[in-house]
């Protein structure tokens, strides 16, 4: 089974200052519709800049399966020789999808009206995620699924022979279903119609218009409701990845709260959609500057300048922004326990679904470095301990879980005592050069 690789503990403590430029690897939602769209195009889609972590080479390896060719023809440019729409051979084996819940149901969303059977698998953390969300829509369509307890992977597809066309209304905030809703949309005939009541990340969208598909999105009173034309000829694209603001979070606010720090990130994507966390920042008090502000590929993006913050004070983030900030609250969480007075996070029971459940895995993980917090089904409330007043000292479990484990080696780079995490491996999956480029910025990280 493909995933992470040897488990391994990670410690961080207290060090100098991080002072430095960080370049940070490809979004990884736009490099797994890069991969996907590219394979359902027809002719040669070129990439640069491609996340190369686990979870995108997943993606790339069960296009492969689908029948696309895709090639790396160096570091993050390659190459994908798609099959059309509804062009997707039947895979001769199961579908890895390791530890990424992304590729897995946008990859079921592309296969779902095709006349192919896939039987779709992952690891623990993946196994352990509702699947139903997608499978129910997808269903809509004529596509037929059989999982586990609770829709649950492994779970075998089979494809819509004759596909319809369906009006979904999302009852989750999530990109990931809108995206495979979309997806099965493209080998229907007719018209398909999401409606989601707040509006997520919207990349599947926009990178659809530039492969020639027609999409509207239209804001109503019913929410963002965003209408695709069926049975479209996918042009190739030559796409350039922006650099992932979620990644950019670690070292952005690990030099918020390092005494003496000042960090600057070049071209790191900031479309609305993904940017509630800076926004945020900025709310508590942080010194963080945008520079250069321009518009690449369609997608807003700045050169962000982060320095030691000594005086961020707690805040209430409300219900709406949530999906704009959606895989930050870990790190945000992390953050809150180094500025003054409480934070509270509003409508964050998505969390409980993700690679882990990050209400809880954030909650344990502060407790066992002496933060005070209170966790409600939907909400996280972190009581700060100011600048350089968290005790540390303790170890975190990352659940299979990236972002837990890099929230937390973050955290223990201010804290008084060093932080463990007891899994670092899983970081591979979405920043593969998180240790090294950490550690050229100063950060005492060991293991
Ligand atoms: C993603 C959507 C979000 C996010 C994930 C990436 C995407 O998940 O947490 O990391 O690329 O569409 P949900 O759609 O489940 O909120």
């Amino acid at each position: 089974m493909s995933g992470h690789g040897e488990r391994r503990t990670m410690t961080a403590r207290k060090g100098g200052p991080l002072r430095g430029e960080a370049e940070i690897p490809g979004d990884k939602s736009v490099s797994h519709r890069s991969l996907i769209l590219g394979a359902l195009a027809v002719g040669e889609t070129r990439i640069e800049g491609l996340l190369e972590g686990q979870d995108v080479l997943d993606t790339a390896k069960a296009m492969r399966a689908f029948g696309a060719e895709v090639e790396r023809t160096g570091p993050g440019s390659w190459l994908v020789r798609g099959v059309g729409v509804g062009g997707f051979a039947e895979p001769s084996d199961v579908i890895d999808c390791g530890n990424s819940g992304t590729g897995v149901r946008l990859i079921m969303g592309a296969m779902a009206t095709s006349p192919v059977t896939a039987t779709f698998t992952g690891d623990a953390s993946l196994r352990s995620r509702p699947m139903g969300r997608v499978t129910e829509p997808l269903a809509l369509f004529g596509a037929r699924a059989v999982g586990r307890a609770g829709g649950r992977l492994p779970l075998t597809l089979v494809g819509a022979r004759d596909p319809l066309p369906v009006e979904y209304r999302s009852p989750v905030p999530s990109a990931q279903v809108k995206s495979a809703v979309l997806l099965a949309g493209l080998n229907a005939p007719g018209i398909t119609t999401l409606i989601e009541a707040e509006p997520t990340r919207d990349h599947t969208e926009r990178m659809l218009r530039g492969f020639g598909a027609e999409v509207e999105a239209e804001v109503t009173e019913a929410g963002r409701v965003i209408r695709l034309v069926g049975q479209p000829e996918l042009r190739p694209l030559s796409i350039s990845v922006p650099r992932d603001p979620s990644s950019a979070a670690f070292p952005v606010c690990a030099a918020l709260m390092t005494e003496g720090s000042d960090v600057l990130v070049p071209g790191i994507g900031l479309n609305p959609t993904r940017a509630g966390l800076y926004f945020t920042l900025r709310e508590m008090g942080a010194d963080l500057a945008f520079e250069n502000e321009r518009e690449e590929g369609g997608e807003p993006m700045a050169d962000l300048r982060a320095r030691f913050s000594p005086s961020m004070r707690g805040i209430e983030t409300p219900p709406e922004r949530a999906a704009s900030m959606i895989d930050e609250f870990p790190i945000l969480a992390a953050l809150a326990a180094c500025a003054e007075g409480k934070t509270v996070m509003r409508g964050v029971k998505e969390l409980r679904v993700k690679e882990s459940d990050r209400i809880n895995a954030m909650a344990r993980g502060l407790e066992a470095m002496g933060v005070r917090v209170e966790e409600t089904e939907d909400s996280l409330t972190v009581h700060g301990m100011g600048p350089g007043g968290v005790p540390g000292g303790g170890m975190a479990a990352a659940r299979l879980d990236h972002r837990i484990a890099m929230s937390f080696l973050c955290l223990g780079l201010a804290a008084k005592a060093p932080v463990s995490v007891d899994d670092a491996s899983p970081i591979d999956t979405s920043f593969p050069n998180f240790v090294p480029l950490m550690r050229a910025l100063g950060a005492a990280l060991e293991g």
